[in-house]
Parts: structure tokens; sequence; C-alpha cells
């Protein structure tokens, strides 16, 4: 079964860290509220959501796609690239220790799992400011051995790898190539976002339906075309926090 977990939103979301963000104020109970709802949406997809209490005391440990990756093999444990996020990581893998074995990271590898887009067979590990080649080699050394093929892709002037990428399809990638070195991707189609909405490309497939920020309606024009369905959430509150929907979950298969 499709499982997910999520954790609830920290009361102290306001501190987040920030990369490419002015800071603004954020409305916590309506983060809270538009986190269920995203959860909610996952749910009416089919989804098992294992929902983790709230860090209080960790700003951005809602946004567990960071310090775990799971593939079907495997759990990641990543060493995340700013050290103000580290102890988010010892309850996420208390979680996913009952469904996977468990690898670590280690010093001085820093890797961001928003950094990693898996499709197929295929892991692409963005170079940012969070991820760093010894992130980038130490993963490749966990993965090769069961198939992975893992490259390497430079990121600009976003946060992390899937800000300006995830996998639309198995062989389609929806893009903003302005944020990224679209070449180790060559062997997949781009489906570009609209220029007015460049944060556009995170987005989460489940089956036939992609979850999106509703903020993105010429983006979520294009998906349709592709015969794929919109749930469209509200986030606006995470985005805040320059958070995006894959953020808020780790997506994987669970007997
Ligand atoms: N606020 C999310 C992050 O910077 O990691």
């Amino acid at each position: 079964m499709l499982t997910a977990l999520t954790r609830a939103v920290s009361r102290s979301l306001g501190s987040c860290e920030l990369t490419w963000h002015a800071r603004q104020e954020i409305d916590i109970d309506l983060a809270n509220e538009q986190h269920r709802q995203y959860e909610r949406s996952l749910e009416d997809l089919g989804v098992r959501v294992i929902s983790l209490p709230e860090q209080s005391e960790m700003p951005d440990a809602v946004f567990v796609e960071d310090p775990l990756i799971v593939f079907d093999e495997v759990a990641i444990i990543t060493r995340m690239g700013v050290a103000s996020r580290r102890a988010e990581s010892e309850s996420l893998a208390e979680a996913i220790a009952p469904f996977r074995p468990m690898r670590r990271l280690r010093d001085p590898a820093t890797l961001d799992g928003g950094d990693v887009m898996r499709i197929g067979r295929d892991v692409f590990v963005g170079s940012s400011s969070r991820t760093n080649a010894e992130g980038f080699r130490q993963l490749k050394e966990e993965l090769e051995p069961f198939g992975y093929s893992v490259r390497p892709v430079t990121v600009r002037g976003c946060l992390h790898l899937k800000s300006a990428c995830c996998a639309l399809g198995n062989d389609t990638i929806l893009a903003n190539t302005a944020w990224l070195d679209p070449e180790p991707l060559r062997n997949y189609g781009i489906i570009e976002v609209p220029a007015d909405e460049p944060g556009a490309a995170n987005i989460l497939r489940i089956g036939n339906s992609v979850i999106m920020p509703a903020c993105f309606p010429q983006t979520q024009k294009k998906i349709r075309t592709e015969g794929l369905d919109i749930r469209a959430v509200d986030i606006s509150e995470l985005m805040k926090a320059e958070a995006a929907v894959t953020c808020s979950s780790v997506i994987f298969r669970a007997a």
C-alpha cells in the first residue's frame, strides 16, 4: 500500500530556514489547516497517511522530505545542509525503521532529500547550497548496488532540485530549466512551466492525479493536457517557509 509519512506543523514555523525567500509572517493556524488538507488529499487518493506529532522546537520539521529518502530497497537518513535542521532526523529514523533497512549519510556529507529526484531507476541529485559533492558521493555509493543510476544536476536560483523539476510521468519531467542545468535530464521529455509560474515545477504525482499548489493555474492547464487529474491544494502559508508540495511527505510502498 502507498504510505506517506507526514508531520504536524511546528508552532515555531515562523523561525524556519530561508534561502531565497524574504521572511514573511506565517499564520500558524492556517498553515496547520492547509497541511491537514494536504494530508486529506493524499488520503483521498488512497494513500495511508502516518502523521507524526509536532516537533515544536524544530521550525522546519514539517518538511519531512529533507531528512529521509525512501527507496524500495533502503531508507536513507540524510545529513541536512543546515545544522539547525539535523535534529529532525532521529524521530523519522524511528518511524521508518519498521519498513526499511536504514543507512545514514555521514559527515562531511550534506544532502537534503529535496535535492533527490527519482524517475524509474534514475536518481538525479541537485548540487545546491544544501547538498555537497560528498553527499552525492555517499548517496551514489548506497544506491548503485541496487541498480540505480545516480547523477548530479547543477541547481541555481532556487532551494532544491525538486523546486526546479519533478517527475511527471515515466518519461516526462516538469521543469523550470532556468533553475537547473538540463543536460543530465536529456533522455527525458521536458515540459516547461510557464515563465510567470517559476515555482510550479514541484508536483506530487499519485496514480493518475497530480497534487500541486492552487496558485499555478497555467501549469495546471498544461498538466491536464497530459491526461492527468489535478488536486489543487492551497499551501500559501507553507510556501512562505520556502516549501512546495513534495516537502511535506515521504511516500513509499509498504505492506
Ligand atoms: N524552510 C525550509 C528549508 O529551508 O529547509
